[in-house]
Parts: C-alpha cells; structure tokens; sequence
C-alpha cells in the first residue's frame, strides 16, 4: 500500500557552515523533505548563503528563524560548543532537530538536549550519515544474523589532512579536536556495533598548543570481554575503514558518509575461522547519506522512532561518556573507568 501523500517537511537551517551547502545538495531531489530557510548571525551573509544555495527565505539571527511558524525542524551545523544550546532552543521553541555530530560538547550536555525533546514533545537526533547508508544496514543485518559469529574485536579509524589555517576544528573554546570531529565516527560505529557502553578506556593522544587534540588513539574494554581500538588524526592522508573480527569470520567497512562508487559501498565479508575461510564482497548500493539520513529523519517525526535508522538517544549518551573518558585518559595517562548503564 502507498504512503498518504504529505507535503515534504520543512527544514530550517542555523548558520552557513560548510556543511549545510553540502546537506542542501543532498537532499535538493527529495519528495520527503525541503530546505525552505538559513539564519546566520550576520543578516548578509544569510541572504548571500539563501540566494546562492536557492533557499526562500533567510534571516539574521538563530532567534528568528527558530520562531518562524512555517519552520516543522532544524538543521543543527553549528560549531560542536553550540549544539546543545541551539538544540535546546529549537526544542523550546517546538522544532525537531537534526543535529550534527557529535551531539553536544558533553554527555551532561547530551542527557539535557534529550530532556528538553521529552518535555517539548519533539525529536532531537544526532546526524551520521553512514548510519543510513545502505551499507551500514546491511553490516547490521549481517552482525545480527550471527554471520561472523561473537564480534570480538574491532579496529577501526578515520583520518585526513586538516591544514593550520582558521578552522573551528582547532578551536577548544568551540569543542574542537580530532577526536569529537572524526573520531565521534568510530566511537558511534563501536558503540553501534556492542550494543553497549565500554567499561573502561586508555588512551594516548597529541596536543596542539592551544589544547586540542590533533591525534589519539585508544583501547575499549566492554563487560562482555569486546576489545576495541580506535584511532584518529588531523595529519594522515585521509582514510576510513573498519575492520570487524567475531569468532567465525571478519567484515571489512569503509563506514563512509556518502557512497559514489559500488567499491565504496561494498562490505569485505570472510566466513570461517581458519585458513579455509571463504572470502567474498557484499554488495550494496552507493547513497548520499545527507538524503538517506534527512528521509529518515522525516520518517521518524511522521511514523515513529522504529523509522529512524541513526542512532538512539541513549547511543549519542553513550558516545559522549566514551569520549569524555577518552580525553579524560589521554591528558591524565590512566585508564578511566565508565559507569554502567
Ligand atoms: N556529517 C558530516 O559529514 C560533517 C562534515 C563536516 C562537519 N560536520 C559537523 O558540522 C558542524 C560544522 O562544521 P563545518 O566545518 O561545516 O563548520 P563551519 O564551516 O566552520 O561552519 C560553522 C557555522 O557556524 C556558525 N557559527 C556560529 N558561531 C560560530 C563561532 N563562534 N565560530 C564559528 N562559526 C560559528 C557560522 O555561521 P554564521 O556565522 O553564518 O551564523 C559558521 O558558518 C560541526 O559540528 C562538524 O562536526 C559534519
């Protein structure tokens, strides 16, 4: 049977990052949802970003656009210090938010946005792109299945080459780092993958002197004895992949955000526990996850949380108590601890 026919939901945007000119090209083809406004702190900018990027309406502040009637949700780019904030003020102010990763600066942060959703009544959800990807859904079926028997140990790490040059990511002030910025995709991926929170973590990192950290890596010890590593860092050439080992087999996954290309929407599957095992590629098809996630996002506000394929509330709360403790270990030099849930 057919779905009713609704009116694509309206999304407003908060600020001209980067970003959002890629999000808009993602979704500038969907029936399921449209972008129909930008706010930026600077009136002018706002019209130079809505008449570059086609959008109807824009305006010069954050306030004003989350009080705009004919806004159903918003778009959260904002640098990683301003998601909570914003979110929280768009929840107030009646809007559903999709906001960028990683959720909040904080899991005391993460825990408050997710208060505000209840006592509003509306949906707040943390973007990563390749939890729609077809991709990623097929690498969850497959675990579930028991395909590659009890998942182990994971590896997995995401790096690129981020240049000195002004950028929030270098910015402690605005929760920057390489690990709230790339690494929050394999602490999700982990995390996805667990289906719990590590009980304790170690890590290692590099500061830069402004007291963000350009690399680390680390070890995550989960109670029923899964072992991972993650590692990521602003002076690589840029790479993501994850590798997925249980006790009969192994799935090899690039975990990108936007597949061009069957190669990058593949799964490297081995079946076996030995020698003999046998090798094969899964195929699945390339998506741009800014649209695969923002249909989903609809989904989710029309149908229900079942519709929503990234990640839960209580996933993001975890992330975020994983990447505290992650920091927390790299600065200290000891192992930290994390609360079960
Ligand atoms: N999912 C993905 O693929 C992906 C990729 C890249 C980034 N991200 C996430 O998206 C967010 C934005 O990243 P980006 O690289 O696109 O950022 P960006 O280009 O630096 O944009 C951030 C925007 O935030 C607004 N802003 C408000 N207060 C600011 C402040 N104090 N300093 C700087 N900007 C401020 C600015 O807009 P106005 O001045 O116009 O208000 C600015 O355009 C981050 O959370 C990042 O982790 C996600």
């Amino acid at each position: 049977m057919s779905e009713p026919f609704q009116p694509p939901l309206r999304i407003g945007i908060l600020g001209t990052a980067r970003i959002a000119r890629a999000f808009i090209d993602g979704v500038t083809d969907s029936q399921r949802v449209t972008v129909t406004a930008v706010a930026s702190r600077d009136a002018v900018r706002a019209a130079a970003f809505a008449r570059e990027s086609a959008i109807a309406r824009h305006f010069g502040s954050y306030e004003a656009l989350l009080a705009d009637p004919d806004i159903d949700a918003v778009y959260i780019p904002l640098p990683n210090s301003l998601h909570a904030e914003w979110s929280i003020r768009a929840a107030r102010a009646g809007k559903h938010v999709l906001c960028e990763k990683p959720l909040s600066a904080t899991a005391g942060e993460a825990r408050d946005m997710f208060d505000a959703a209840r006592r509003h009544r509306v949906h707040i959800v943390e973007g990563y792109p390749y939890r729609a990807q077809p991709q990623t859904l097929k690498l969850r079926g497959m675990l579930d299945a028991g395909l590659i028997g009890e998942v182990r140990l994971i590896q997995a790490s995401f790096g690129f080459t981020l240049d000195s040059g002004a950028n929030i990511r270098w910015s402690s002030q605005l929760a920057g780092g390489a690990l709230m910025d790339i690494g929050s995709y394999p602490v999700s991926l982990v995390r996805m993958i667990a289906k719990n929170r590590p009980r304790r973590v170690h890590a290692i990192a590099q500061w830069t002197d402004g007291g963000v950290d350009s690399a680390l890596a680390a070890t995550l010890e989960f109670a029923d004895g899964l072992i991972a590593q993650i590692a990521c860092s602003f002076g690589t050439s840029l790479h993501r992949q994850a590798l997925i080992a249980g006790t009969h087999g192994t799935i090899q996954t690039t975990y990108l955000n936007h597949t061009s290309t069957p190669l990058q929407a593949a799964l490297q599957l081995r079946v076996g526990a030995d020698r003999d095992a046998v090798d094969s590629t899964v195929q699945t098809s390339p998506v741009n996850g800014f649209l695969a996630e923002a249909e989903s996002f609809e989904r989710l506000i029309r149908q229900g949380p079942t519709q929503w394929s990234g990640t839960t509330p209580e996933e993001s709360v975890d992330i975020m108590l994983t990447i505290e403790a992650m920091l927390e270990s790299a600065r200290s030099g000891g192992t930290i601890d994390i609360p079960a849930a």
